[in-house]
């Protein structure tokens, strides 16, 4: 079984933010959800979450339409972070599991944990402003699966974190993993999903380009990419004589082209109806040393370039808003609608 978005639409007065959004993810994995800024990306994590009510379609967790799943069943890192500023970051992640129903001691010991293995134990006792944003953030994560959800949504949880953290995180996708969580993640950094994610779906201006197992989406391309080093040779696009790459045989091939010059090695890219080992056989045949050749299946990040027409946006530029902010954000951190007060 697993969560299925069954056409969803959502309007914002004149914007069409989903357009007729379809795709599922398969329970247990760790999913990948891409798209431009502006895609539609978080819309569809508030639908999913029943904070936004879409205009039509609708989305089911294991056959049930998610308005009616319990709200214990999802766990949500929001785009906004928000941790209430003066509150002890022990007492707030306690405060969190409450409104799921786990009890105090329960909650106080599950964080603790947490915190040791996200390694910020002894922040338990400080007060959430006192920390920097990258440990605010880890300690909403937190928030987000003390109640250990069976589906984790989390928009951008990369996003502002050094790399000794994005390490820990991953760690912790791991761990979740192997407990049975579904964890869906929205990224622009597409290394993350190459190394994370079994399966994605990519959208644009509110429509679905593609969505699959990452092999069967990479495959479906129908594009190879080879990767060629030559002893001696430097393998560059184009010559001033009009050639399409420095490497006169290598034009003999019709539709070769140099996607990316290297030092090591160039990245070829071959038509679909080339077959790739034909740049090998003729090299060979031309007398060349071939040190390096490599077929492999194109990377996401291209694949998003060539079906959205451009890279993906840096998340980096784009927000990161204060992430000690204010309670309508906590109150989102735990897709609590009806945010009750912290206790003092
Ligand atoms: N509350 C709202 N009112 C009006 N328009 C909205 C609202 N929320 C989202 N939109 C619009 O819907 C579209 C999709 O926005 P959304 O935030 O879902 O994109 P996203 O994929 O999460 O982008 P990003 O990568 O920048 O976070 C955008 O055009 C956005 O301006
Ligand atoms: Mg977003």
């Amino acid at each position: 079984m697993s969560l299925v978005l069954d056409g969803l639409v959502k309007r914002f007065g004149a914007v069409t933010a989903l357009d007729g959004i379809s795709f599922e993810v398969p329970k247990g994995e760790v999913f990948g959800f891409l798209g431009a800024n502006g895609a539609g990306k978080t819309t569809t994590m508030r639908i999913v979450l029943d904070i936004l009510r879409p205009d039509s379609g609708i989305a089911t967790w294991e056959g049930t339409p998610t308005t009616h799943v319990p709200r214990e069943t999802w766990g949500y890192l929001p785009e906004e972070r928000g941790l209430y500023p003066r509150l002890q970051v022990l007492d707030q992640l306690v405060f969190f599991a409450s409104l799921y129903g786990i009890p105090r001691d329960v909650a106080a010991t599950r964080a603790r944990e947490w915190l040791a293995r996200l390694r910020i134990p002894d922040y338990a006792t400080r007060r959430a402003e006192e920390l920097s944003k990258g440990n605010q953030q880890k300690v909403q994560l937190i928030a987000a699966i003390l109640h250990e959800p069976a589906v984790l949504l989390m928009d951008e949880p990369f996003v502002g974190l050094d790399p000794v953290n994005v390490a820990l995180l991953k760690e912790a996708f791991g761990e979740m993993r192997e407990r049975g969580s579904t964890l869906i993640f929205s990224t622009h950094q597409m290394e993350m999903v190459e190394e994370l994610c079994e399966a994605v779906a990519l959208i644009d201006r509110g429509k679905l380009v593609l969505a699959g197992p990452i092999r069967e989406v990479k495959r479906s391309t129908g594009r190879r990419v080879v990767r060629l080093a030559l002893d001696g040779k430097t393998i560059e696009a184009g010559t001033p004589d009009g050639g399409a790459t420095s490497i006169p045989w290598l034009d003999s091939i019709p539709g070769v082209r140099v996607s990316r010059a290297g030092q090591d090695y160039a990245e070829l890219e071959v038509p679909r109806d080339v077959d790739p080992e034909l740049v090998l056989r003729t090299a060979l045949e031309h007398g060349e040393r071939v040190t390096n050749f490599l077929i492999a299946d194109p990377s996401i990040e291209e694949i998003f370039i060539e079906r959205v027409g451009r890279p993906p946006a840096s998340a980096e530029e784009k927000h990161l808003a204060g992430s000690v902010s204010a309670p309508a954000a906590a109150g989102s951190a735990a897709p609590v609608r009806a945010a009750s007060e912290p206790p003092r």
